[in-house]
């Protein structure tokens, strides 16, 4: 897991007027909204005495531990020690570590930042929020389900990446037509990541193209998987049909994986709910078709310096690892 990175870590349906506490990134994370419904998100631990604060309450745009009572406000910063009284000042060090939130197209993010010296303060802004997929609008309608796998979020990312395992894996679903051979795939690189377009073919016996022998990549072709780092991906099977996956970490060895089918096809409430409740069924058939090998692969970890052997194919696993490393040496690691 690396730092320094915007994660998506919720859907926002999952945050509402209560405490919420997650296990994100290997932490133990407390999330909330303050009185103007703004996100906010510390590590889940009291500065009195290290009791969950996500089994406490929000009191007039604070929240209140369940323990003694303190009350912080959204900034982390604890503003009432009732066994002091309230003309008692409250002591400095008494903070919440926090991170910074971002929330938009029904997903909440935290800017995952290294803790600053003296590990509890709120760091200064951070680099600019992070984007979504430009051509997901408002007309595109979805509905999320949410899956755990028992592997580090990076084998669930190099899964949706892989173009190989797709005859496989999805014998009987989305892989049908034993197109073994592994064109390409093209890649585009983009700001935050990348495009991969896919050629995958039966084996009539032709040599494989290479990534510079398929077609020039063309972001306005249909059907194109998107990559943003650190942790979204597309498939956009048509302007009128996605499907979008967040990656979000749990800890090195469990990732929950965030699946959304959006679609514009159908508008009608009764219907739409139908093809929702369908659709995800089906992508959770082919995630738990993924999942059973995915969490098979040894050994556990993110899979660099694994000893594996990668061929042509793999090209948009490499890519990713790529990422992966340019993020790592950026922070000196
Ligand atoms: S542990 Fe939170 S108030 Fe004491
Ligand atoms: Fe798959």
């Amino acid at each position: 897991m690396i730092r320094n990175q915007w994660y998506v870590v919720l859907d926002s349906k999952e945050l509402r007027d209560r405490p919420l506490g997650a296990i994100r990134l290997g932490e133990r994370l407390l999330f909330w909204r303050d009185a103007d419904g703004k996100a906010r998100c510390h590590l889940d631990k009291c500065a009195h005495r290290g009791a969950s604060l996500a089994l406490g309450k929000l009191v007039d745009g604070r929240v209140q531990c369940p323990f003694h009572g303190l009350e912080y406000d959204p900034s982390g910063r604890c503003v009432l020690v009732p066994a002091n009284g309230r003309a008692a000042p409250v002591p400095e060090g008494f903070r919440l570590r926090s991170y910074p939130v971002h929330e938009d197209k029904g997903f909440i993010w935290i800017y995952w930042e290294e803790p600053q010296a003296g590990g509890a303060v709120a760091a200064p802004a951070p680099p600019s929020p992070p984007g979504f997929f430009d051509d997901i609008g408002p007309e595109l309608a979805y509905s999320t389900t949410i899956d755990p796998w028992d592997n580090h979020y990076s084998r669930v990312i190099d899964n949706q990446l892989d173009q190989a395992h797709l005859p496989f894996v999805h014998h009987n679903t989305i892989g049908r037509g034993m197109r073994t051979v592994v064109d390409g795939p093209g890649i585009l690189k983009t700001e935050e990541g990348f495009f991969v377009f896919v050629y995958n073919r039966e084996d009539d016996g032709r040599p494989r193209r290479s990534t510079e022998e398929v077609p020039a990549p063309d972001p306005s072709r249909d059907y194109k998987l998107e990559f943003r780092f650190p942790n979204l991906w597309q498939n956009y099977i048509s302007a009128k049909v996605r499907v979008v996956g967040a990656f979000v970490p749990v800890d090195e060895t469990k990732t929950l994986l965030y699946l959304r089918f959006y679609q514009s096809f159908l508008r009608i409430p009764v219907l739409r709910s139908l093809v929702f409740a369908l659709a995800n069924r089906f992508n959770l058939v082919v995630a738990h078709q993924d999942r059973r090998i995915v969490n098979s692969q040894l050994p556990r970890g993110d899979g660099t310096g694994a000893g594996e052997l990668l061929f042509p194919g793999d090209r948009p696993i490499m890519e990713y690892r790529k990422l992966r490393l340019a993020a790592k040496r950026k922070l000196g690691g």
